[in-house]
């Protein structure tokens, strides 16, 4: 917010944000030597790929049907079918790349029943999200123009476990060859006769469970024959991503790699991680909370050790780890399903901080990512929009919807190390046996602007960040910040608008910075260097 920025005038502005009572001892007097991180501006991790921050949809309670797409026909607004208010939201918002149509759904979806005239498609029923009946009005067009509309790549996730290689081969020569052939001139027909030029195939959805069951060695032999028919047609040479494990298994990744031995290794490589909870999204404790964050360290760890898996392989340094699905997973209370549909999520200020912990991991392991996918968009888990059914007329930026803007601003940038060092909070750091939640902090720079991401996942203790910048001097900074005091406020249909991004102060030395961080708070700041 300010350049030469007095400690008096700081101390005032964290008074007024109510926060000196809590403030660590020597937080505005002196310096703080326990709260210090160092930015290292002059040492590169690498590019902050904008496919870090990429969504998924699923055909799973409301996220597709009732939440992006209404229907033409639809009482609420709409563009072509798909609800206005959304594609408004998600184009601001940037959407890199959307993986489609499952998750699990996926694994017993055939794209053959989401073409053509949308009167003869069949009825089928959705055997992995409660039986209920979909009509397919939203398939291969209806998906590729929404990405279109948003702005976004589409990644398409194809079926292995009812489906077959086949299935999976014509699906891309039907999106991807020019003309003249039966599939590329259905294409035509049926409304679209320039390519999709769809560059993302995901080559099935955890095979080791509802995408088949299979053991990794059979998930690799599988590979290995979808992958020998997956083919560049006009020019689109198709990006596999093999089906990596749930959580960091070492075995699953072993067996699979091992399986590939001597044949075409895949493009990508996926795993899921959610960050589970067990309480109602609305009802944490801090405790509660602290727990859920905590999940986020095995997070960072499995990023490490698949990458450091795949690297042991021949070429398999080449290989793009995804982080195909992540997000809190709460226990979701059975009235909102049964009100708005399968796993509909409210995101809470708790759910911001757990987002912002996973984007800074992003950026600081941004040398061994390719890609990580939200879940889920609209409706479902830790969604950035939520609707009120299919009935419904609103549509609401979630607290994670903010947090993802707040991290906008690091896309395209170069990854630049941030040494924590003693950037902790004052007491005990262990609770019941376990380690409590870190202060969370990284950097990104391009030119002239370095970009500073902070967040503090403790419910019980507000800080100061004291930030030493190497490797560049600051000339003034800007900070905005996401806050509220409870942990389960939420941005509903009635305040749609409680949890949003602020101005927030932020001291501004040529190589310093400080800010104050309240308890549950994700900020971000940006600094103009030299
Ligand atoms: O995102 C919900 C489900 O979680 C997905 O369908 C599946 O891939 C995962 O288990």
């Amino acid at each position: 917010m300010t350049t030469g920025f007095t400690r008096r005038q700081f101390a005032r502005a964290g008074a007024a944000a109510g926060l000196t009572a809590v403030l660590p001892r020597g937080a505005f007097g002196s310096p703080a030597p326990n709260r210090k991180a160092v930015i290292r501006a002059d040492v590169e991790i690498g590019l902050v790929r904008p496919e870090f921050h990429s969504h998924f949809a699923e055909h799973l309670g409301s996220c597709v049907y009732g939440g992006i797409w209404v229907g033409p026909k639809s009482p609420i607004e709409n563009v072509e079918g798909f609800r206005k208010a959304a594609v408004d939201y998600l184009k601001e918002l940037g959407v890199p790349v959307l993986r489609w149509p499952g998750g699990c759904y996926a694994d017993d979806y055939h794209w053959r029943e989401g073409i053509g005239p949308a009167a003869r498609r069949p009825k089928r029923v959705n055997i992995h999200w409660g039986n209920y009946v979909e009509d397919n009005g939203f398939g291969t067009h209806e998906f590729v123009r929404f990405c279109r509309l948003i702005g976004a790549e589409p990644y398409f996730a194809a079926n292995v476990g009812s489906g077959s290689p086949q299935e999976m081969r014509n699906w891309i020569e039907y999106c991807n060859f020019p003309s003249g052939s039966a599939l590329a001139d259905e294409r035509a027909a049926n409304g679209s006769p320039e390519p999709f030029r769809v560059k993302y195939w995901g080559v099935g959805n955890e095979l080791w469970g509802c995408g088949g069951n299979y053991r990794p060695d059979g998930a690799g032999a599988e590979f290995r024959r979808y992958a020998s028919y997956a083919r560049t047609f006009g020019g689109t040479k198709p990006y596999l991503i093999g089906c990596g494990p749930g959580g960091n298994d070492a075995k699953w990744t072993r067996g699979f790699m091992d399986a590939l031995a001597g044949s075409r290794l895949p493009d990508g490589y996926s795993f899921h991680y959610y960050e589970n909870g067990d309480h109602p999204p609305l009802e944490f404790t801090p405790h509660a909370a602290m727990a859920q964050m905590n999940i986020f360290r095995q997070v960072e760890r499995a990023i490490i050790e698949q990458r450091e898996l795949l690297d042991s392989y021949g070429n398999g340094r080449g290989i793009g780890l995804f982080l195909d699905e992540w997000g809190v997973w709460d226990r979701i209370p059975k009235a909102d399903q049964d009100r708005n549909g399968a796993l509909w999520q409210q995101s809470t200020m708790r759910s911001a901080v757990a987002a912002g912990l996973g984007l800074n991991i992003f950026n600081r392991q941004a040398d061994k990512l390719y890609m990580c996918n939200i879940a889920q968009m609209v409706n479902v888990l830790q969604s950035v929009l939520l609707t009120d059914g299919p009935a419904g007329k609103n549509c609401v930026r979630t607290t994670t919807y903010y947090a993802f803007m707040l991290f906008k601003a690091h896309r395209g940038k170069t990854a630049v190390r941030v040494d924590p060092g003693t950037l902790t909070y004052d007491g005990p750091n262990i609770l019941d046996g376990e380690p409590l939640p870190v202060p969370s902090i990284s950097a990104s720079r391009q030119g002239p602007e370095l970009v500073v991401s902070l967040v503090n996942p403790r419910a019980d203790q507000d800080m100061e960040a004291d930030c030493e910048l190497r490797g560049v001097r600051a000339k003034q900074g800007r900070a905005q910040i996401l806050h509220d005091s409870d942990l389960n406020a939420y941005n509903s249909f009635d305040h749609p608008d409680r949890v949003t991004i602020q101005p927030h102060e932020v001291a501004v030395e040529p190589g310093r910075l400080r800010i104050v961080l309240p308890a549950m708070s994700v900020a971000t700041v940006t600094l103009d260097v030299e």
